[in-house]
């Protein structure tokens, strides 16, 4: 290409493999084009609470779920505000770069975070957690926070484990799990594992554009919300809450966004939620084995905290993941995710979730084997090969089933 010159037109439809956002179908993109309606009248008022009530079937819960129009990130501050009070302690697990960005945030909130560290390649460690609160006989610490999918090292906390080592410890702190990478896409389960505050986003297992972000909300942290005092108000769920209970919201809702929501909850209920994550497993397990075959290393060193929402791949020493990343999507027009943090240019992340299917998956694994070639990265061939034996394999059990 020459200086100056516009890029030439990639022909296909890109591939965009990034953990999130993900492909949005076409199914929500036509309804997110749907003539934008009175957000206070009453076919708005039926969109919300149908919305409301699929979303719990995700969230897997009884409790209410709020939507805020927001990123991620508000939903975590949302969790954080509505909960919790100046110079509460709060337990939180450095498994990557998004919890250490939620830490980040408590510690500006006012609040005082203690982290257990983690080398970034395994899930928060339950045991840990129940040893840190059994310490805490003042019960000083008001809540434990944990990422379930770390998006930047593809490593997942067991949350059922998490809440076991609560209840060991018998100690009264909220839980708040971030499921911003996992929701619909793993399983997860709001009320089995007593989860106190659920935050999610819309733009990974939901399917949708960014724009959006929830909290599902327990009873316990509903009653917590009577007295915490960190100052809140665009976040107040008590606004929220009132004004769902109609069918409406206490500001203008992302009613574009609602219709993708809308569509993409319908999708997910259509598919079933165990065939979902049964999906997202599969596609895991097929890359893994195509990783391997590479002769590279899967950044998640133990095999019960794999993702399947995502794979996060070492490159081998002295060669960089960014400029690998940086051929593929010049060369084959297909985006991965980045090393964040410590991580930056050691690793490079494949997102294998949302509306993903087989095909995609080969697509995907094709882009990077042969960006692997291209820019040079030492490897094996074969893993294509290898994704392929075993979805061949799965799908030829599937029928036989
Ligand atoms: C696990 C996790 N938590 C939080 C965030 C932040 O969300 P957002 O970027 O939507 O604000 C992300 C974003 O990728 C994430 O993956």
């Amino acid at each position: 290409m020459m200086s100056g010159q516009p890029p030439r037109r990639a022909a296909g439809r890109h591939f965009l493999q990034i953990p999130g956002p993900t492909n949005v179908p076409d199914r929500v993109l036509r309804a997110i084009d749907n003539p934008t309606i009175d957000h206070r009248g009453p076919d708005f008022g039926r969109l919300t609470r149908r919305i409301l009530a699929n979303l719990k079937l995700v969230f897997r819960t009884e409790a209410p779920v709020v939507i805020f129009p927001a990123s991620g990130t508000g939903a975590w501050e949302a969790a954080l505000v509505n909960t919790l009070s100046p110079g509460d302690g709060v337990l939180m697990c450095r498994t990557g770069w998004f919890a250490t960005l939620w830490q980040e945030m408590a510690l500006r909130l006012g609040l005082v975070p203690s982290f257990i560290e983690t080398d970034w390649r395994r899930g928060a460690d339950a045991a840990a957690i129940g040893a840190a609160l059994a310490a805490d006989r003042e019960h000083r610490i008001k809540a434990v926070c944990v990422v379930h999918n770390e998006t930047s090292t593809g490593c997942t906390t067991r949350i059922d484990e998490v809440r076991a080592a609560i209840d060991a410890a018998d100690h009264p702190a909220l839980l708040l799990v971030d499921t911003i990478s996992s929701l619909a896409s793993m399983d997860y389960r709001h009320d089995e594992w007593r989860v106190d505050v659920t935050v999610g986003g819309s733009q990974k297992g939901l399917m949708l554009p960014p724009g959006l972000s929830f909290n599902a909300i327990s009873a316990k942290a509903i009653a917590a919300a009577a007295t915490a005092a960190l100052p809140r108000s665009y976040w107040d769920w008590r606004a929220m809450l009132a004004a769902n209970a109609t069918g409406y919201f206490p500001y203008t809702p992302g009613t574009n966004l609602l219709y993708g929501l809308d569509a993409s909850l319908e999708m997910l209920l259509e598919e079933g939620l165990e065939n979902v994550f049964a999906r997202h497993a599969r596609h895991a397990e097929a890359t893994r084995r195509a990783v391997r075959a590479w002769a590279l290393e899967i950044q998640c060193a133990d095999p019960r905290h794999y993702s399947s929402s995502l794979t996060a791949v070492r490159v081998p020493q002295g060669t960089s993941a960014d400029a690998l990343r940086a051929v593929i999507l010049e060369k084959f027009n297909m985006s991965l995710g980045n090393g964040l943090g410590q991580l930056k240019d050691r690793v490079f992340r494949i997102g294998h979730l949302g509306d993903f299917s087989d095909l995609m998956l080969v697509g995907t694994l094709g882009g990077v084997e042969m960006g692997l070639t291209a820019a040079g990265v030492p490897h094996r061939p074969g893993g294509v090969q290898a994704a392929l034996d075993y979805l061949a394999a799965d799908t030829k059990k599937g029928a036989n089933r």
